[in-house]
């Protein structure tokens, strides 16, 4: 049995915190608050060509070591490294920022926690969107979703000490093709509108989602929580993220409206690809 001593807490000059995934999108947020809450701060880095050996990747790593991050040459997959390096590190927080489709990865790492039998205070699995338990998507989405679940499961199970972090929605334009938020602006010539538009959802920056993550690690209150992120003055529809934009650009855009139909055939032609086993 995982043996955590809830009384004790952690002040951010002793919580030593691994985050992994650091030169991911999400990841780099949270390892520059996890730097700025003056945490010691660890890295695990895959290394090998084609990981964060690559230049953008390995200039934003290179940037969060010179800000005193250590780095952890290391793959999630390998369980047995995993718990070498929170033994010798005295990790007391793990924080997971795997891409979507590396989410079964994690299992090595929670079964690594699990060894280490109560060095670790807090696991933040990757998580960062909706609530996987509430919300039901069409696929391709759905698939991830119940990799997340699982592996939610698999935490809870295991006895881990655990926060879910529920951001909700990235600060930026929700195109429906699935491209990542980090690689393109909000439209330049026209804006595509779901329906009428008028649905709303919470909108985080990611300066935020480090923030309040980080904050979230270090209370009490959120242990083995789901804490969802949803200031009211983030609840925004489509329609308001377009005016928003057009506010920024200083011109309006043509508008284009999808129909839920056309969402829902744009939706069958993206195929992932997920390698995960489901138990
Ligand atoms: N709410 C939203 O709108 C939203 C948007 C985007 C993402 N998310 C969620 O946020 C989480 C992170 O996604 P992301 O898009 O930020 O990911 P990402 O940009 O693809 O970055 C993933 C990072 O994880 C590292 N990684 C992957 N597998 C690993 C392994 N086996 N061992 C060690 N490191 C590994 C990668 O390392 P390398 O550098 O070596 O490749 C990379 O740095 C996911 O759960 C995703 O679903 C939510």
């Amino acid at each position: 049995m995982y043996q955590h001593r809830e009384s004790q807490t952690m002040s951010p000059a002793e919580g030593r915190t691994m985050i992994i995934g650091s030169a991911g999108f999400i990841g780099w947020f949270l390892a520059d608050a996890c730097l700025q809450s003056g945490r010691p701060t660890y890295l695990l880095v895959r290394s090998g060509p084609g990981f964060a050996s690559r230049s953008l990747k390995s200039s934003k790593i290179k940037s969060l070591v010179d800000r005193g991050a250590t780095i952890l040459h290391g793959c999630v997959k390998d369980g047995e490294l995993m718990e070498k390096l929170i033994r010798e590190n005295k990790i007391e927080v793990v924080i997971s920022a795997v891409g979507g489709d590396c989410v079964w990865d994690q299992i090595h790492l929670i079964k690594a926690i699990k060894a280490t039998g109560g060095l670790v205070k807090r696991f933040l699995p990757s998580e960062f969107g909706h609530d996987i338990d509430r919300a039901e998507p069409v696929e391709p989405g759905l698939m991830m979703y119940k990799e997340k679940r699982k592996v939610r499961r698999l935490i809870e199970e295991s006895g881990v000490p655990y926060t879910y972090i529920c951001c909700n929605s990235i600060a930026a334009w929700p195109y429906h093709d699935h491209t990542h938020p980090a690689d393109l602006l909000p439209p330049l010539d026209r804006f595509h509108i779901y329906a009428d538009g008028s649905v709303k959802a919470y909108f985080i920056a990611g300066t935020d989602i480090g923030k309040f993550t980080m904050r979230a690690v270090e209370d009490p209150r959120t242990l083995n929580k789901t804490l969802h992120f949803q200031p009211r003055t983030n609840l925004l529809s489509i329609n308001d993220l377009a005016r928003i934009w057009e506010s920024q650009l200083g011109r309006s855009l043509p508008r284009v409206t999808i129909s839920e139909d056309d969402l829902l055939s744009a939706a069958k032609g993206v195929v992932f690809e997920f390698i995960g086993v489901f138990l």
